[in-house]
């Protein structure tokens, strides 16, 4: 079902000089009806045959599987990856929330489970609206231009042709890819990709955005449009869920942090508070 959903994921891990963010924090405001409500959420991954560092085996093996592996005959034999692990929590109408934590700790998993990319293996969703995980990126197609992908991702997105077309100037705009844009997507490089799929799936304000590790992607001056980008859909009501290593980042674009931990929240509060405490446990554990 994920197969194809290409999310972007940790190859951007890039550092960000603090002094090209945005000043200052988003504005905090009334807090509006709730718009995702994540109640007891578990999200296991089945991985078959393979045996993943950390994971958990069902079966002690029996000599039977293991002869019958050796046959590569068994079909029963996986291993199950408990990514998110018992995590509830409610996003209201107008938030940006930032979702921190070490690699491994549950955080892109768990938007794709909001995303509805994923089943839950426990617990329930609710998303008011349609969610957009950063985000047409299913959608887009490599070996078509940026042109043709602004079209497949804002029909995928709900707009119609002629909104789309109407769009598109800005669109590219936003993304600063210039005339890159008639070229292949497969030509572009990770950062011009991620441009335009945050310039696409913003173009249509949706109701709950998901950013995995796409905004410290592009200049300064791609930052600050992201980040009024943001801000806009919050006044319009919307959600923002935004992954992202940098703290700073962090900081200047959410009300809210979220700190995911082996697949729990470890906290949920402040962005000052949260993120203090979160640096202060890699401090200590890198010592360690
Ligand atoms: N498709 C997958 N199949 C199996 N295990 C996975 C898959 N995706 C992620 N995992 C595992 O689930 C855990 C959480 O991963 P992930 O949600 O990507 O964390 P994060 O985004 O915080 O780095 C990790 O142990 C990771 O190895
Ligand atoms: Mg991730």
């Amino acid at each position: 079902m994920t197969s194809n959903a290409t999310v972007l994921d940790d190859e951007f891990d890039y550092e960000i000089d603090p002094e090209d963010l945005p000043q200052g924090t988003p504005e905090k405001g009334e807090l509006g009806d709730p718009s995702v409500i994540v109640d007891g959420l578990h999200v296991t991954y089945r991985v078959v045959g393979s045996k993943k560092r950390g994971a958990v085996t069902p079966h002690k093996d029996s000599i039977l599987r293991k002869f019958l592996r050796k046959g590569g005959a068994l079909t029963g034999g996986y291993t199950e990856v408990k990514a998110v692990k018992g995590v509830s929590f409610t996003a209201h109408h107008g938030e940006s929330i930032g979702v921190i934590g070490t690699n491994g700790s549950g955080k892109s998993t768990l938007l794709k489970a909001i995303a509805g990319l994923l089943a839950p293996s426990q617990g329930e969703i609710y998303v008011s609206g349609i969610p957009s995980l950063l985000g047409v990126s299913a959608v887009l197609m490599k070996d078509l231009t940026g042109e043709r992908n602004i079209m497949i991702g804002g029909l995928a997105l709900g707009l119609t042709r002629k909104e789309v077309e109407e769009r598109f100037d800005e669109i590219v705009d936003f993304s600063g890819l210039g005339d890159a844009i008639y070229l292949p997507m497969k030509t572009y490089s990770a950062g011009m990709g991620a441009r335009l799929r945050f310039a696409i799936s913003t173009a249509a304000t949706p109701d709950v955005l998901m950013i995995d590790e796409a905004l410290a992607t592009g200049d300064a001056g791609f930052r600050e449009r992201s980040r009024q980008r943001i801000d806009e859909i919050r006044e319009h009501a919307g959600t923002v869920f935004i992954v992202a290593h940098s703290l700073a980042t962090i900081k200047a674009m959410c009300t809210r942090v979220i700190w995911m931990d082996q697949g729990i929240i470890r906290m949920d509060g402040d962005p000052d508070e949260v993120t203090a405490a979160y640096r202060r446990y890699t401090k200590e554990n890198a010592r360690k």
